[in-house]
């Protein structure tokens, strides 16, 4: 089946799980919103790439271990949008949640989707309860304390920041997460995919830091000069235009030389590529230019 229609089936069957007519109908729709329709997605396309480079013998689970890291991701944003964090009004083109929810909602849908995904990987992995627990705890890693990015958002409270281990914990480490949760879920051990993620996610990050600068809101769906009204580190401030641009090329090569031996190596290969080609979208290349 297609990479797209596995995430968006996973996804929905993990929000249908959520949903009963005796709850609370707000808390329901939040969550719903704040996942559907489709970001880039791109995290659980590493997930599933990376299963699928290791054989994906089990696909039930490579498809819970995908939509466990999307869910998380969707939280990480409601929560950062909140005015708490980095208080933006848009988000994939929309109001982002706590604007059309209300705060109180917004806090709550991001936390029920970090439940949510913790289920969604509990139920799947009766079949191979050998994978479970390593998948719990890669996934935990990614999102938590001291590597994942409840850290990396806990550096925007600290007085002094690290560039790098702000991006590393803020969004490398979900990267993280997703390549080794795809090869767990593949009956692979996860340690040698961990740096390709991280790889892939600063590059990521680089990348969004760029827009920030010089990307137009239409365009990505949320609004672009946060970074300097917030007093966040942005690679592409730091390191200039040029700059970020060529630490973001020689991150994404370095990613696809990462990739530790298994059967579909090639393969994940040209998907990297492939994604690093669109990892800026078009109208951003030429603003930048
Ligand atoms: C946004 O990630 C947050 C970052 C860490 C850069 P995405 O650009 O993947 O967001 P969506 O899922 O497409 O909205
Ligand atoms: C968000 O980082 C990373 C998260 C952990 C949610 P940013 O604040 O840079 O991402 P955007 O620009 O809001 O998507
Ligand atoms: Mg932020
Ligand atoms: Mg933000």
């Amino acid at each position: 089946m297609d990479v797209t229609l596995r995430i968006e089936r996973a996804l929905e069957n993990a929000i249908s799980a959520g949903e009963s007519p005796s709850a609370p109908s707000g808390l329901a729709a939040a969550m719903r919103y704040a996942v559907f329709p489709a970001g880039h997605r791109i995290r659980p396309r590493i997930a599933l790439g990376v299963a699928a480079a290791c054989r994906d013998d089990t696909p039930a689970l490579s498809d819970a271990a995908a939509a466990a890291i999307e869910l998380l991701h969707c939280a990480s944003l409601v929560h950062d949008d909140l005015p708490a964090f980095d208080g933006a009004s848009t988000r994939r083109g929309k109001p982002s949640v706590h604007r059309a929810f209300g705060e109180p909602l917004a806090v709550l849908a991001g936390d029920a989707l970090i439940v949510l995904a913790f289920e969604t990987l509990a139920r799947a992995g009766g079949d191979r309860p050998d994978r479970l627990a390593p998948l719990i705890l890669a996934v935990g890693r990614a999102v938590g304390v001291p590597y994942g990015i409840c850290a990396g958002q806990a550096w925007e409270c600290e007085s002094s920041v690290d560039l790098s281990a702000y991006q590393r914990a803020k969004t490398g480490a979900l990267f993280a997460g997703a390549a080794a949760a795809g090869a767990i879920a593949a009956g692979y051990t996860p340690s040698q995919w961990r740096l390709f993620g991280e790889r892939l996610g600063e590059a990521y990050q680089v990348a969004d830091d760029i827009c920030d600068l010089v990307a137009d809101p239409e365009d990505i769906g949320k609004p672009v000069g946060q970074d300097a009204i917030n007093a966040r580190p942005n690679a592409a401030r730091t390191l200039g235009i040029e700059g970020a641009k060529k630490w973001l090329a020689e991150l994404m090569s370095a990613a696809a030389e990462t990739i530790p031996p298994c059967p579909g190596r090639d393969a994940l290969q040209a998907m990297v590529r492939a994604e690093g080609r669109k990892i800026l979208p078009k109208s951003v290349v030429e603003r930048a230019a």
